[in-house]
């Protein structure tokens, strides 16, 4: 009967530490994290109109909606797309700017354009954009979810969403790809491939790349069955540009990729991550998230959307979600 007890209280207990808290707004739809050099001041970009800005001094919060990054919209034209409608940014910083990637994509196809814009200080208006970065068109991938990296002195960029996954580039300026061609570095041979958001992050000897898999979803009337919701993925490399594997050793070009969080208590579909390195804490792990009570409520979709954040524990040579 203890025994019993016990195996329940166990299988009962989350499998995942608390999210850390937020105050302000915290409203969030594929966010991307930066301090600000000059500073400190966290600033959260999400997908919306023109690229939501939210700041704070802390990670913590108050959280304040401080506007668009691009209010006009960004320069690129595509079929059927409202320019103002930019999804997933990327911000990172570089010789004395501020470089974000995005993108201007129709739902569910493969009509989609990767573009960039810069800045100095990050402020709503500040920044200029550049436009398409030249990614060639192709049936295997879908050009949405940029993040940027440098691993040996050399500039990448990961995206891609469904088809075949996950690709890797080679940026020949910050703005352009020029004639460099991708590769593939993740592929889910199941269903209809679920694996997008792709964030490289190096720490000591590896190359960690996180993704979220599963169904994205505007949970509102209609929800995945349960653990087909979104979750974060990771595997790792030596070098960075391929060679990505799980914990398990799977290759990640054949399904891989260890879990390392998926929903708990009120955290529903946690997706969309990156990684800050924190002036303070080191590294922190952030993501959207759908609060349970609001899906339990009956679900108001996208507008419903929160902000979560945990350090990361690379102890183990894996990164391990910490409690707060
Ligand atoms: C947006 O467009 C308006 C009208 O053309 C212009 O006055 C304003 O300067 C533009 N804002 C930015 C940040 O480019
Ligand atoms: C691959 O896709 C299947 C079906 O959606 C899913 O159950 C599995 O967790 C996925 N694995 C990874 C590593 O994305």
């Amino acid at each position: 009967m203890l025994a019993i007890f016990f195996t329940l209280f166990i299988a009962l207990a989350s499998a995942y530490p608390a999210r850390g808290p937020c105050t302000g707004d915290c409203w969030t739809h594929d966010p991307a994290m930066i301090q600000r050099v000059s500073d400190g001041t966290y600033f959260r970009f999400s997908t919306g109109t023109g690229v939501n800005t939210m700041t704070s001094s802390s990670l913590k919060g108050p959280w304040t909606d401080v506007g668009s990054a691009l209010p006009n919209g960004s320069v690129i034209t595509l079929d059927g797309v409202d320019s103002s409608n930019i999804w997933a940014p990327d911000v990172h910083y570089q010789g004395g700017t501020y470089y974000m990637y995005y993108v201007l994509s129709k739902l569910g196809t493969q009509t989609s354009q990767i573009g960039v814009a810069t800045s100095k200080t990050m402020e709503p208006g500040s920044w200029t954009d550049h436009g398409i970065i030249g990614i060639p068109a192709n049936s295997a991938y879908n050009r949405i979810d940029p993040n940027w990296i440098t691993i040996g002195g050399k500039q990448y960029i990961q995206f891609g969403s469904y088809w075949q996954d996950l690709y890797q580039v080679a940026l020949e300026s910050p703005l352009q790809v020029g004639s460099n061609t991708p590769h593939q570095i993740a592929y889910n041979a199941s269903l209809n491939h679920r694996v997008e958001a792709a964030f490289l992050y190096e720490h000591g000897s590896y190359y960690y790349l996180f993704f979220s898999g599963g169904i994205a979803g505007s949970y509102t009337a209609t929800y995945p069955a349960q653990g087909e919701e979104y979750r974060v993925h990771v595997c790792r490399s030596t070098s960075g540009t391929g060679g990505f594997v799980d914990e398990a050793g799977t290759s990640c070009l054949e399904s891989g990729g260890t879990i390392i969080l998926a929903s708990h208590d009120q955290v529903y579909a946690p997706g969309g991550q990156g990684v800050l390195t924190d002036k303070d804490l080191g590294p922190v792990l952030y993501y959207h998230y759908y609060p349970l009570s609001v899906k339990e409520a009956g679900g108001t979709g996208v507008s419903g959307y929160k902000y979560g954040w945990n350090e990361l524990d690379f102890s183990t040579g894996w990164p391990v979600v910490k409690a707060v």
